[in-house]
């Protein structure tokens, strides 16, 4: 067996291995706000040590103490931020200048551009000089990087596994941009390096929150019994945000809602939801299930996606009292842009599990709240027992999987209303992390980056699992050519009214927003 192998037995919770850590688009957005923190997390837990190096990879000129020093100008921005933030509640702990210090110093730069031979020969002498053969390259690169860094790298023999010498590659979304540039994208990469060897990154898969759902599901004997077509009349996936594109406007002009959140993120969830059991939590039994369910997803003639979908743009409006442009008025968007920024979907999983059950999804941005939440929407108990009583319409039950904020696990259920005459009224029940977990502060990232060092990819998306997602999106791509039908909504709405119409047409309607 090679160290290769030997990691994926690595138990969690203990050290990972030695390992140089190439962060390609070092002076990027991702590496600052997010990479760099979980790194800080995993030294602050003792995940990760002396052993582990990092190199920041980009094109610009700096000095490995300028680099740094940029780094922790933010860390240091960030944690004063987040304590003034908490205030009286009990602020988050303040960085910890040891802590960061011994982080900081196993950071390096190089300067490089990804597209010339000597910055890979310049990778190579960095690994021959750190002591350990291991190495990740992270490419939190423009996409249009992703195969070309990958083919250098592999050129550079720098893909080559061997003993006591692991080499990855853990590659950020977007990956693909349909399905025909997403499988070209796998064909590239697996040309060069095995399926073994990838971690295509999806950071949904790295919340707490959605761990749990398969957790939730496969460990209690009680929902099983329920969890199918017989007793759920529909579900809903929900991610909804109060943010809008930012300083991403270049980026989402070409992107739209339905690429940017439906083939991974909300596929993500509803794999979770979906999926039959896996027969262990090891990378393949999860992913071949995730897979199959998402290959169930009913693919849609031109019609019927155009019936069975909706997409908006915000217009101007108020978040938390304050006036916000719409989207047309944002930094590098169009004008005239037609690029939804609001999608709904009704999908259907044909298998034995849960045929006939409608899914609905939709995610928006500048929405009247942040809610990401996973509704399972129950068949009513029939009404007779109720018929001569006060009671004139029965509530079906809801299951609300909370994933952000305020994560937890809430169930609708009715009661009496105390007093003389019959009358039902919806109570909740429910659990709050809060309640029981102390969770310390994470990006999400912590978990994927220490899963890759010690070989895990249970949380990563194989190729079929992304091509199976863009290939239920793209009949919805297809339909969806030409600027009509993309509805207006007022920013700190709930969304168009035709998102609201596609479920009032079914006799249904959304579970409201938090
Ligand atoms: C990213 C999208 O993948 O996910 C963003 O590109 C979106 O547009 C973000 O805002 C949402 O992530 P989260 O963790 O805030 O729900």
């Amino acid at each position: 067996m090679t160290a290769a192998q030997s990691t994926h037995r690595h138990p969690r919770s203990q050290m990972a291995p030695p390992v140089n850590l190439f962060l390609f688009g070092a002076h990027g957005d991702l590496v600052k706000r997010l990479l760099v923190p979980s790194l800080y997390n995993l030294t602050r837990d003792g995940l990760v040590g002396d052993a582990l190096h990092i190199i920041g990879v980009d094109h610009n000129k700096v000095s490995d103490d300028e680099y740094r020093g940029k780094l922790a100008d933010f860390m240091r921005e960030m944690s004063d931020k987040n304590a003034k933030k908490a205030g009286a509640e009990g602020a988050e702990p303040a960085l910890d200048s040891k802590q960061w210090d011994h982080l900081a110093q196993r950071i390096t730069y190089l300067e490089g551009d990804f597209l010339d031979d000597a910055t890979y020969q310049a990778v190579a002498q960095r690994i021959e000089a750190s002591g350990s053969r291991n190495a990740i390259f992270y490419l939190a690169t423009a996409p249009r990087f992703f195969c070309e860094v990958i083919t250098r790298l592999a050129h550079a023999g720098l893909l080559k596994e061997g003993e006591d010498q692991f080499r990855r590659v853990i590659v950020e979304k977007p990956f693909g941009s349909d399905l025909k540039t997403a499988q070209d994208l796998n064909a590239g990469i697996l040309a060069v390096m095995d399926e073994k060897q990838i971690y295509r990154i999806d950071h949904y898969l790295g919340k707490e929150t959605v761990q749990n759902i398969l957790v939730s599901r496969f460990s209690n004997g009680l929902f099983e019994a329920f969890w199918n077509n017989h007793y759920v009349d529909h579900v809903q996936i929900t991610a909804a945000e109060t943010v809008g594109v930012e300083q991403r406007g270049n980026f989402y002009e070409l992107t739209g809602a339905l690429r940017d959140m439906v083939p991974n993120h909300l596929f993500q969830l509803l794999a979770m939801v979906a999926m039959e059991p896996p027969t262990a939590f090891g990378a393949d039994p999860v992913r071949s299930e995730k897979a199959k369910v998402i290959a169930a997803i009913r693919p849609q003639t031109p019609d019927e996606a155009k019936r069975n979908s909706v997409r908006g743009q915000y217009a101007t409006g108020e978040i938390n009292g304050t006036r916000v442009p719409g989207y047309r008025e944002e930094n590098r968007v169009a004008p005239d842009s037609c690029t939804e920024t609001y999608v709904a979907l009704k999908l259907w999983v044909d298998n034995w599990r849960w045929a006939g059950v409608p899914f609905y999804l939709r995610s928006g941005k500048r929405l009247g709240a942040r809610d990401t939440q996973i509704a399972i929407c129950f068949k009513p108990a029939p009404m007779s027992p109720f018929r001569d009583t006060h009671v004139h319409r029965m509530k079906p039950n809801y299951l609300i999987i909370q994933i952000q904020p305020d994560e937890g696990m809430w169930f609708d259920f009715q009661a009496k209303k105390p007093g003389t005459t019959l009358e039902i009224d919806n109570i909740q029940m429910g659990f709050a992390y809060s309640d029981f977990f102390k969770m310390q502060p994470s990006t999400g990232y912590e978990t994927l980056l220490y899963d890759c060092m010690i070989g895990d990819q249970t949380l990563f998306q194989r190729a079929d699992n992304i091509e199976n997602g863009w290939r239920a999106v793209q009949p919805f791509l297809d339909a969806w050519k030409g600027c009509t039908d993309v509805h207006l909504y007022a920013a700190g709405s709930d969304g168009p009214d035709a998102a609201d119409e596609l479920l009032r047409r079914d006799g249904r309607a959304w579970h409201s927003l938090k």
